[in-house]
This record gives C-alpha cells, structure tokens and sequence, in this order.
C-alpha cells in the first residue's frame, strides 16, 4: 500500500468526509513545511548561527532564543502570503500579526507557541512548536492589530484544528482536525510528513506523572494531595507505583502522555497567582487540550474544563492538568474535595 502523506491525510479528510475545508488543508500543509523547515535551522545546532540569545525580550518579560525569534520567522513568512489566513498571534508578538494588504485575506486566524521548551535548545533536548487554528469572526475588526486582538478571543471549543511538532529523535507532527489525531513521521531524505499513526488514543489510567517538582512548596492543597499520594505508591491510598518524568518542553512531555499515557500538570502555585498560570492559554494549553481530548484524555484547570474558558486576553496565562481521563478525573474531584 502506498505510503499516506500529510497531504493525502488532509485530502481524505476534506473530500471523503467533509471535515475540513481545502483553505483549511492549505494552511495545515503550510505549517508543515515551516515546521520542517524550522526542523532544519534546529538540526544545524552549533554548525549554524542558531544557538544562544537572541538579546531580546517578548511581550512576557522571558529573554528570547535566537530559535524563539527565527522560528516565528518561519511561520510568519511561509504562512502571510496564501491567501487562507487573516491574521496571525503568538507567544513572541505582543499583538497580533495582520496579513498585509499586498495579500488575500483568508478566513482563518493562526496562533502558535513557534519554539516550546527554549530552555531546552542549548543543551540539545527535545523542544516542539504548538499551533491553533480558529476560524475569524465575520464581524471582526482587522483595522489595527490592537482591534484584531478581539478576534482572537475565542473559547478551545472553537478550535478547527490544533497541532505540535516535536523535534526529537525524530521531527513528528501531531495534528487533529476535530477528528481523531493522527501522527506523522518526517522523512528527511523525501522532504514530507508520512503518516505513522492514526487514531492516537491515550490510556485511561497510568503509573507516571509530570510535573517540576521544585516548586512543589508554593502548590495548593489539591495538588499537595494528589502528588503526595502518587509518591506513597503502593502503600498509600491509590495503590500503586508511580513513576515521574519532567523534560520541560511541554509538547515532548505531553508527546509521552499521547503515546503511552500519564499525568502532565503546571498548576498554579503561590508565586504564579498575580499571572494567572504558567503556561499560555490561546497557543500552547488550548491545542494541547483539544489533541489530548481527541485522543481520549482530559484536560482541565483544576476547577474547569480548558477548552471551556472564554479568554480575556491574548497572552492570558492559565494552570494545566491534562492526560489520563481517570488520574485528570482524580485531582479534579480533590478540588473541589
Ligand atoms: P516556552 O519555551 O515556550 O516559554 O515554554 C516553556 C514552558 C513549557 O514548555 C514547559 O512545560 C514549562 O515552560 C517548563 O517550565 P519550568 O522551566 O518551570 O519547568
Ligand atoms: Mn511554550
Ligand atoms: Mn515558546
């Protein structure tokens, strides 16, 4: 049987069952290559002028890597020019990236988290960039990108397709379009994604967590508990051993939990509180949550649902809590204990 690409992938999916729309396939097929082509500027490492700081800082005060700022480059360039998008956001723009005027404007808005896992690049351990797509508001003011903000602000519900690309061992793009999650393999000598793996499914129950460990003295209660009880293993209340992995790129350690379940949290702590959370609602927890609910997981904030929160800002920061229904179902009932 011939081998599936990304491409064909996207063609079935739009012509046999009408699950996405040929813009839709376009912009997919469009992220792809910038991912393989950022897949590229990685592989160079210190062949190429890729590692270290770039000597700036992004809209969150975090000093960016010249991969943060090269990777959203890419993604800027391959994606501004295909007439499938309106507009643009992500973690390393303050404000949203309008499509210029010399270009069709699409009827998609794109936001991605271009480099995850930056502490990572220098020391040559996976790191992965996440992506959301969201379809814009026929209403939406596109004057300014201050007004284009707006458009933005929709709940993970109204995702049409999410997706991360993992830059390990191997490159890997995993991606849903509302209908299951399928994987697929770069292959370097042809230059395209193959399908690798369809229907990903994550197991409801498991013996491994994910969370930093160091600041497991600023945690609140329920977070308290539930660790508490997993490091008691099989003496303790939930009757089993648990194991812990931490790489600190969230796509590599939620890519764990895809393959062969788990628990991955960044919860609020007592230093986070004026911020809301760690991680990023709009491009790194919502697509997380819509792939890892696709796949049969859970995703949620302790206290709701993640892709039920209607955001309030573009860069709103949010406590993550997703992988394995049951261990998610768990700490979700010791908050509200
Ligand atoms: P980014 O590199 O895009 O800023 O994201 C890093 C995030 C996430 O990938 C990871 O889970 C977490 O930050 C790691 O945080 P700690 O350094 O606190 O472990
Ligand atoms: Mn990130
Ligand atoms: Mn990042």
């Amino acid at each position: 049987m011939a081998q599936r690409t990304l491409a064909r992938y996207l063609t079935e999916e739009q012509r046999n069952k009408g699950v996405i729309t040929g813009d839709l396939k376009l912009l997919i097929e469009v992220v792809a290559r910038a991912c393989q082509a950022i897949s590229i500027a990685i592989g160079k490492g210190g062949l190429g002028d890729v590692l270290g700081e770039a000597g700036s800082d992004n809209v969150q005060g975090e000093a960016q890597k010249k991969l943060d700022v090269l990777s959203n480059d890419i993604l800027l360039d391959a994606n501004e020019w295909g007439g499938h998008l309106a507009a643009m956001a992500s973690e390393e723009m303050d404000l949203p990236h309008l499509v210029p005027h010399r270009f069709p404007k699409g009827e998609y808005l794109l936001t991605f988290d271009p480099l995850d896992g930056s502490s990572n690049i220098d020391v040559n351990v996976s790191i992965g960039t996440i992506f959301s797509v969201l379809k814009c508001p026929e209403s939406a003011d596109l004057s300014t990108p201050e007004a284009a903000e707006r458009a933005f602000l929709q709940p993970g519900t109204a995702q049409v397709a999410a997706g991360y690309a993992v830059y390990g061992p191997t490159t890997l793009l995993v991606l849903t379009v509302g209908d299951g999650v399928a994987c697929f393999t770069l292959d370097r000598e042809q230059g395209q994604f193959l399908l690798t793996q369809e229907h990903m499914q994550i197991p409801a129950d498991t013996k491994e967590f994910s969370i930093n460990m160091a600041n497991q003295r600023f945690w609140e209660a329920p977070v308290q508990r539930y660790v508490g009880e997993m490091q008691q293993g099989r003496e303790g209340p939930l009757g089993k051993d648990y194991n812990m992995r931490w790489v600190a790129s969230m796509v590599a350690d939620v890519h764990r939990i895809m393959t062969r379940g788990g628990i991955f949290m960044y919860p609020i702590d007592s230093k986070l509180t004026a911020q809301g959370g760690k991680l990023r609602l709009m491009y790194e927890a919502n697509p997380m949550a819509m792939l890892v609910e696709q796949a049969g997981g859970a995703a949620t904030t302790g206290h709701c649902r993640i892709l039920d929160i209607a955001p309030a800002r573009l860069h709103q920061r949010v406590p993550v809590i997703m992988g394995s229904k049951n261990e998610v179902a768990r700490i979700t009932a010791y908050h509200t204990a």
